[in-house]
């Protein structure tokens, strides 16, 4: 196949790796539906409030202060509610889902979209490996503290990544994840990205007898934000050759947006998918050992955090 085939061709769900959030959603109205974003003011996650907003959804969308999460929201037209979420800190994460709950907020889809990459040097919070921490502990918080909030028919869609392929040979290094016996800057992205793909997994297999679905997805490589730790010549390589060679954020944002609210996708769950179609992951993503063994050590990690008062949000 050229590229240029690759680049126009359809899958089976009749979209690809060209397809935008607008076109997955043409024809569809989302009136009547409730969908939190995560990292709702940059890069993908704005262009899929926008979109979601446009569709007719009301987006909650969130960010690290509810200052940006108020300015991304102001940005788009439609309804909107912004609330702050910094996934890094337990109490913000905590006083987001109480903030749901009190605004009685009933969610049809929750995107896990904030995302850290890349990060050049070890940096922890709470004594974990950070991008682990943000990426995947924080939004394992979230989404566990809002499932009363989620309706029967709710879709949880977890942002990862192609780079989950980087993750360790032996998937999650559970006697590492404060990075004390090493730390690889694209090895624990990847890692915090494969337990974004074992959590959809274990939610899916939880899910089971129910019409609420989990699934992963890889958006594309878009020069984002998201590069903002990289070498500053791979960053900058990013921004010259980016618009030209990658996929742009209303392509990049295609995915998450129909897997989110695709009423073909209405059963379809633990699956991971790239460009609008199903893919398989790397083969210890499908290890459903692995992924319940995640879920019972982020258990852990959550309870040991404490239950500290929740700082306010707006
Ligand atoms: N772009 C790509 O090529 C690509 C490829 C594969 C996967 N992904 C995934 O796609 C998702 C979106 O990435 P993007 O490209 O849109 O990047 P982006 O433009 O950098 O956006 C990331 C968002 O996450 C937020 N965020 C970061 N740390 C946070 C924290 N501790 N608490 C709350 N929010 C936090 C950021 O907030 P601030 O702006 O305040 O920092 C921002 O809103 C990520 O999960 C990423 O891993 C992207």
């Amino acid at each position: 196949m050229s590229l240029y085939e690759y680049f126009t061709s359809k899958g089976p769900s009749g979209f690809g790796y060209g397809s935008t959030a607008e076109q997955v959603t043409e024809g569809l109205s989302l009136a009547g539906q409730t969908i939190l974003v995560t990292g709702c003011n940059s890069g993908l996650g704005q262009e899929t409030m926008r979109v979601l907003a446009a569709r007719g959804a009301r987006v909650v969308g969130t960010a690290r202060s509810v200052a940006k999460a108020k300015e991304a929201c102001n940005a788009v037209a439609g309804l909107t509610v912004p609330l702050a979420c910094e996934l890094s800190d337990p109490a913000s994460v905590r006083a987001c889902v109480e903030a749901v709950k009190r605004e009685g907020l009933k969610l049809d889809a929750i995107i896990c979209n904030a995302g850290i990459m890349a990060l050049p040097a070890l940096e922890k919070a709470h004594g974990y490996e950070l991008q682990f921490f943000t990426n995947h502990v924080g939004h394992f918080m979230l989404v566990t503290g809002l499932l009363d909030q989620l309706r029967s028919t709710g879709r949880v869609v977890m942002l990862s990544s192609g780079a989950h392929t980087q993750a360790p040979r032996e998937g999650i290094q559970f006697d590492n994840l404060d990075g004390a016996k090493g730390y690889g800057a694209w090895q624990n992205y990847g890692q915090s990205k494969l337990a974004n793909v074992l959590f959809a997994k274990e939610l899916a297999r939880r899910f089971r007898g129910t019409q609420r679905t989990a699934n992963a997805v890889h958006p594309g490589v878009i020069h984002t934000n998201l590069t903002r730790h990289m070498n500053p010549v791979m960053s900058f390589l990013f921004g010259v050759f980016g618009p030209l060679a990658l996929k742009s954020v209303a392509q990049g944002a295609a995915t998450q947006v129909y897997v989110a609210t695709h009423p073909t996708l209405a059963e379809v769950s633990g699956l991971y998918f790239a460009d609008c179609n199903v893919l398989a992951p790397r083969a210890d993503a499908n290890d459903e050992a692995l992924a319940r063994k995640l879920w019972e050590v982020s258990e852990g990690i959550v309870a040991a955090l404490g239950n500290e008062p929740a700082s306010k949000v707006g």
